[in-house]
């Protein structure tokens, strides 16, 4: 399935430079300083900002500062929610964390990790799903490991349930979802359904870490 990934990255590639430079508030240095203070605060552990991830990082700061002008250069839209794709260990979850926690950020959301529903799931059953009916905006951390839900001998695949439920709302409301992924857009459609793949471009921007991007866990 095509999405708007590929275009995010080449653009950003482009205007790298120029942002870093030129654009007033899009400065890497001040970026790395404000995520470097508040994961100190939030983890005790000091924030590295790798040459990989600093176009990923400008990205993301046009969004949780809700850039309309320079999002609109780059192909990403700052009324949708946000799917970040990486491998284990690239700092997904970490940014995830950190960077709603800045003083520059507006947007605001209550990060779940998802094996919690599942097992949330498996004890109390489908009205856990409920709770994600609201008009709450999430940010569901890890997306695919999850094990298939199984309450009283029923099994649901929890995350489908619930990610469809949110498209409404997001159609309807326009209330935001956020998810973190190890997997990409071919992995998620054989996991979670063709409906779902279908509703990624309309929902979510896109966004993933360079395949060069280091495991920060060593
Ligand atoms: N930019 C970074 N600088 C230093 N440590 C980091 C950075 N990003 C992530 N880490 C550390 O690396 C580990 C993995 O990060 P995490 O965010 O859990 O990765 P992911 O969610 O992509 O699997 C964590 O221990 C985290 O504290
Ligand atoms: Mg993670």
């Amino acid at each position: 399935m095509k999405t708007s990934r590929i275009k995010i990255q080449r653009l950003s590639k482009f205007l790298f430079s120029e942002w870093d430079n030129s654009i007033p508030g899009y400065s890497l240095y001040k970026l790395k300083l404000s995520l470097q203070v508040k994961s100190l605060f939030m983890f005790e552990k000091n924030f590295k900002l790798h040459k990989e991830d600093r176009a990923l990082l400008l990205i993301l700061y046009c969004y949780f500062i809700q850039d309309q002008n320079a999002g609109a250069i780059i192909g990403l839209d700052i009324n949708k929610g946000l799917l970040i794709s990486g491998p284990v260990g690239c700092g997904k979850t970490t940014l995830m964390n950190l960077l709603p926690s800045s003083n520059w950020n507006k947007i605001k959301y209550e990060i779940i990790p998802i094996r919690n529903i599942v097992n949330d799931f498996n004890e109390a059953g489908f009205e856990v799903l409920e709770k994600y009916k609201d008009t709450q905006d999430y940010c569901f951390d890890d997306l695919g490991l999850e094990p298939t839900g199984c309450h009283n001998t029923k099994d649901c695949n929890v995350m489908e349930e619930i990610l469809l439920s949110r498209y409404d709302l997001f159609k309807t409301k326009n209330v935001k979802t956020y998810i973190t992924t190890n997997l990409n857009v071919e992995e998620l459609e054989a996991r979670y359904g063709s409906q779902f793949t279908s509703s990624l471009d309309e929902m979510f921007n896109i966004i993933s870490f360079a395949k060069s991007s280091k495991d920060k866990r060593i």
